[in-house]
């Protein structure tokens, strides 16, 4: 069929035609945002699931809906390598910024641009170069001290002050969480805790892999307090036959039962799979309904694109010896798997192989579900790993 109005979207962060089976998430955001911004007490949450879940849309959608509520919202990733304080500082001037901008001056709003102002001076954060506004000080006292710790809350009241006095809450959204440092994670607990303890209107939301539920070390009973951790994952059957068959009805095309029974069948429900899936099934058929051949077809042309892009990103990027470690953990099937019977298949000592198995956790490859037990962060990783072992 014509792929000019092919509806499915396969892609990171691309936004799903329609985003099933995500009514819970999004009713529990709207509860939260509502009772924030009447000043209510209300836990934040960070959504936490494998690669291709759908995190990212969902925190797309999310952040529409916080500025429908009335927020000011921003949405911001924390990629490898970058300093949380760093990546939300941009967001947090153009916000008090913003807030700043109403017909009379609020000394409150001033104070607190005074204070991100002296926050981004002491970590010495250049961010392009880091105006916040002309005849701002620098303040002194507050959120200076250098002990991020300290700071992030003192930063974070300060907004949360500067929203209260606009009458209106903040909302900052996170992504890629997992690849925040332990030491700045806990100062952003400390903040969030503060942020409940003055009832001030900010919310933070987040979303990130399963390792980010262990990040929280000293700090993990506030984190348990402040955090609800619902999980994303693969859709139940009918939401993932919704996803692959409302798209196509309202381009006028149907499928098969067993069409679509099939698809569902190979993708287990993961969401970037049935995109993937939807999309090359739709290609390959030459009418509507789309019938199991067209979807046998596509399973072919979809798995290659696959092994392309969204297997391929990160594993490039690896070392030989982790590359090794994965293809051990893909040789004893989809796991989690016991660290013992990882080491045995590599033949070599479980402890020599600690380090290895800690760097694939930070970046973000692997996860420990329970101790001692090691599983991939992306659905079917065994399988693609397999495939390129079959080609090599
Ligand atoms: N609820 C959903 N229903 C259908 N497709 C979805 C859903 N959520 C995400 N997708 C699709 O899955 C893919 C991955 O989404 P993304 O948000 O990048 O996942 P994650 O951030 O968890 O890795 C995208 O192609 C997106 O369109
Ligand atoms: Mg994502």
């Amino acid at each position: 069929m014509d792929p000019i109005t092919n509806p499915y979207a396969p892609g990171a962060g691309s936004q799903p035609p329609e985003l099933a089976g995500r009514a819970e998430v999004l009713e529990r955001t709207r509860v939260t945002l509502a009772r924030v911004l009447q000043g209510r007490p209300a836990k934040s949450f960070m959504l936490v699931g494998l690669r291709g879940v759908g995190k990212t849309v969902l925190l797309n959608r999310i952040f529409e809906i916080a500025e429908e509520a009335g927020y000011r919202a921003a949405l911001v990733e924390t990629p490898e390598g970058k300093s949380l304080p760093e990546v939300l500082l941009p967001s947090l001037r153009r916000i008090l910024l913003q807030l700043d901008t109403k017909e009379k001056v609020n000394e409150v709003v001033k104070r607190s641009l005074m204070i991100l102002k002296g926050f981004a001076k002491t970590l010495k954060i250049t961010v392009g170069d880091f105006d916040i506004g002309l005849g701002i000080e620098p303040s002194e006292g507050v959120a200076d001290s250098g002990d991020l710790e300290a700071d992030l809350p003192d930063l974070f009241e300060a907004v949360g002050r500067a929203a209260r006095a606009r009458g209106t809450a903040v909302a900052l959204i996170i992504d890629e969480v997992q690849y925040v440092a332990e030491k700045e994670f806990s100062a952003l607990i400390m903040a969030v805790h503060r942020l409940s303890q003055r009832q001030l209107p900010v919310v933070v939301i987040g979303a990130g892999l399963p390792q980010l539920v262990g990040l929280a070390g000293k700090s993990k009973s506030y984190a348990e307090r402040l955090f609800d951790y619902p999980q994303i994952g693969a859709l139940a059957t009918e939401d993932a036959v919704a996803a692959l068959v409302e798209p196509a009805r309202r381009e006028g095309v149907a499928y098969d039962t067993d069409a679509v029974a099939e698809a569902v069948r190979m993708t287990n429900g993961y969401p970037y799979f049935l995109q993937e899936w939807g999309y090359h099934s739709w290609n390959a058929a030459s009418g509507s309904p789309i019938s199991k051949d067209d979807v046998k077809i596509a399973t072919q042309s979809a798995l290659s694109s696959l092994d392309e892009s969204f297997f391929r990103v990160r594993f490039d990027r690896l070392t030989p010896r982790e590359k090794a470690y994965l293809f051990a953990m893909a040789g004893l099937g989809p796991g989690p798997h016991r660290s013992g019977d990882i080491a045995a298949r590599l033949e070599v000592a479980v402890e020599s192989i600690a380090p290895v198995r800690s760097s694939l956790i930070k970046k973000g490859m692997v996860f420990s579900p329970a101790h001692g037990d090691t599983a991939f962060t992306v659905p079917m990783f065994d399988e693609y790993l397999s495939r390129q072992q079959r080609l090599s």
